[in-house]
């Protein structure tokens, strides 16, 4: 399941922006952040998100959840061990995937980023804790929560990124 239809799908079970605390406004410039080591932050924001942080989010996107198809509903959740540890990898790289946006050379700011950046790696952690345990429950509410981040930090930096993805 990639973003845009994550954005469709969440709505059907009632989940909500989970980090409107968050949303506050930021004045736009970017602030002076300190680089002491050699960073290669070489690859843009764009690839960063559609190879990087797309694809870690989406291995466990397309595995939480339910779908609706010409046989009814049909769970998503993996069915073996190996599915499952798919899955905590997937998540294991949501939880660096925060950490690789507060890089200097890549952060915006000091303010809203850093919250949505931490705020992707503490979802994170909960998948990687459901997926560990199996819990099916959570890692959907982990996975909703990783989606609320995207959004929010979309919302607040480039708007114009939800509104592409609603429209298609
Ligand atoms: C800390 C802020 C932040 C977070 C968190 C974030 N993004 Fe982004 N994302 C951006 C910014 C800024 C852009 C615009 C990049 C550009 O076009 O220069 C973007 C662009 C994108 C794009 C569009 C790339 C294109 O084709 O132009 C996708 C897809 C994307 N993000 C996916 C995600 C996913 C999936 C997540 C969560 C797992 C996520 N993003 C989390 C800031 C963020």
């Amino acid at each position: 399941m990639h973003f845009k239809t994550m954005r469709a799908f969440l709505p059907l079970f009632g989940f909500g922006l989970l980090l409107g605390a968050c949303s506050e406004s930021v004045d736009g410039g970017a602030a002076q952040v300190s680089a002491e080591a050699n960073y290669d932050t070489t690859l843009t924001m764009q690839e960063l998100m559609l190879h990087v942080l797309e694809p870690a989010a989406d291995g466990l996107w397309s595995t939480a959840g339910w779908v609706e198809d010409s046989d009814g509903y049909r769970e998503l959740y993996p069915t073996t061990d190996e599915g499952w540890e798919h899955v905590v990898a997937s998540a294991a790289m949501v939880v660096e995937s925060g950490n690789l946006l507060t890089l200097p050379g890549r952060a915006l700011d000091n303010d809203a980023w850093m919250i949505y950046s931490e705020g992707l790696t503490q979802a994170g952690f909960r998948a990687m804790a459901a997926a560990a345990t199996r819990n099916k429950e959570d890692l959907f509410q982990a996975g909703a929560d990783i989606y609320s981040v995207c959004s929010a930090c979309h919302q607040t930096y480039d708007p114009e990124i939800n509104s592409r993805f609603t429209s298609d």
